[in-house]
């Protein structure tokens, strides 16, 4: 079977450096940029969580970026080709292999909230009294009903739809255009939150560092929060590394993902909780906090329903962005290992993906009430992904880089193609990777299984 890499002409890559950062970007600022780091912010002491996070980001989340995108170009394949062919003969391609299978769990019901974002983008400008009259109502039926359920799979298909046009003129192309329009809508947003008569209020529940509120969980939920909003431990930064050229500067490139990723999740929480607090909300509300407080929070002021319908805009993209990173990595692993076309590939992916979340979609209507282990199948997976596929990938990637594949081979292969060699991020990568992010994604671990408490 022939195996196409990253010197062999057949594969595709990324045209350009701003696309790859587009598309990267697009990749990790997802839902849980928008509405979930802004609230886990808030009630872990605003500054002082801040400051942890920024820690996190830079000494585990950006390691293991590094070593993803490293082991990504360096072999030119996808998340089970790289372990293969990198380290060939040996078991480690069973870490590829969980990549696929956590990504693919996860755009099992990632569209359902996408799927959400995108119809409540109409029901804000068509059934926008409704939607408002009684906002926890509205969404309890909205997201039981056929309508919720036809926009995911609208969400799922339309991802298949873009990956059709192939890395760069699918991808690349699209993030190019919704990232700048994400950051122009999140601007409006911030602008208008901001400027609300009482917005302060908001503005300090996100910032004033209240360290008697950063508990132990608090430390750890910014370690989790990290990995996940970088998208990593999913195959995600190994697949789009693989699709970069040897050009493509790694440095310039990681540096605008994280400052990006964090930047994006700041603003976010700029447009949100000034805006709640000045309108007398309760920022505590999780989830319900975009679909249910957000609405209501927009009926109190002028031109409200246009706000709320950008506002959904804003999440839909970011979902779909992310979807498209998703998707790609089971899709790069049946064109590599398999040599399958790209839209046998897609069809097969879709038509997996629309069975195993076809439940996940009917969790808040017909299955509500269908329980293993506990939980409904929604949040069965949305666990399985992140608490354990996520950090074991991770652990493992990590894992691989320092015994086999060689930190100083990685951080050879992140210098190619860069003009920093001198940055903060490359000198302290080899410490960073060996000695800090094995230990926290074990504590992430840990942390999952409630033993440091809730
Ligand atoms: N990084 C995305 C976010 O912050 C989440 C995501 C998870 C994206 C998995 C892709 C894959 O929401």
């Amino acid at each position: 079977m022939s195996k196409s890499t990253s010197h062999s002409p057949s594969r595709e890559s990324f045209a350009s450096q701003f696309g790859l950062v587009m598309a990267a970007v697009g990749s990790a600022v997802g839902l849980g940029n928008i509405w979930r780091f802004s609230y886990i912010l808030g009630v872990n002491g605003g500054g002082a969580f801040l400051l942890v996070y920024v820690l996190c980001v830079l000494l585990v989340g950006t390691p293991i970026l590094i070593s993803e995108l490293t082991l990504g170009r360096a072999s030119g394949l996808g998340v089970v080709g790289a372990f293969r062919k990198l380290a060939p003969g040996r078991s480690w391609v069973f870490v590829g292999a969980i990549g696929v299978i956590a990504s693919t769990v996860i755009m099992a019901y990632y569209p359902v909230v996408a799927g959400w974002s995108l119809g409540y983008v109409f029901e804000s400008i068509f059934n926008w009294t409704a939607v408002t009259a009684d906002s926890a109502v509205a969404f309890t039926a909205f997201s039981a009903g056929w309508k919720a359920f036809l926009f995911s799979a609208a969400a799922l298909v339309l991802t298949a739809v873009i990956l059709i046009g192939g890395v760069s003129s699918g991808i690349e192309r699209w993030n190019k255009i919704l990232m700048p329009l994400l950051g122009a809508i999140l601007l409006v947003l911030t602008l208008r939150s901001v400027t609300l008569p009482g917005a302060f209020e908001g503005v300090r529940f996100l910032f004033y560092p209240d360290f008697s509120k950063l508990s132990i969980t608090g430390v750890l939920d910014a370690l989790g929060h990290s990995f996940y909003s970088l998208s990593l431990g999913m195959g995600i930064m190994i697949t789009y590394a693989s699709y970069m050229k040897k050009d493509a500067n790694l440095v310039s490139a990681t540096i605008s993902i994280i400052t990006m990723d964090t930047s994006i999740a700041l603003l976010a929480g700029l447009a949100i909780f000034p805006a709640v607090f000045a309108l007398g909300f309760d920022p505590g509300q999780g989830a319900g906090l975009a679909f249910i407080t957000l609405p209501g929070a927009f009926a109190m002021m002028p031109l409200g329903q246009i706000f709320s319908a950008l506002f959904f805009l804003l999440l839909f993209i970011a979902a779909l962005t992310s979807m498209m990173s998703l998707m790609q990595v089971p899709l790069t692993f049946l064109e590599d290992e398999l040599n399958m076309p790209k839209k046998k590939g897609l069809l097969i992916i879709t038509v997996v993906i629309a069975a195993l979340g076809t439940p996940a979609a009917l969790s808040f209507g017909p299955l509500a009430d269908f329980k293993i282990l506990g939980l409904d199948y929604f949040s069965l997976l949305d666990k399985t992904a992140n608490d354990i596929l996520l950090p074991i990938t991770g652990l493992l990637g990590a894992l691989f880089v320092i015994f086999s594949f060689g930190v100083a081979t990685s951080k050879k292969e992140f210098l190619e193609g860069s003009k920093n060699p001198n940055a903060f991020l490359v000198k302290i990568y080899p410490f960073s990777i060996k000695f800090i992010a094995p230990v926290a994604i074990v504590l992430i671990l840990l942390n999952a299984t409630g033993i440091f408490g809730r």
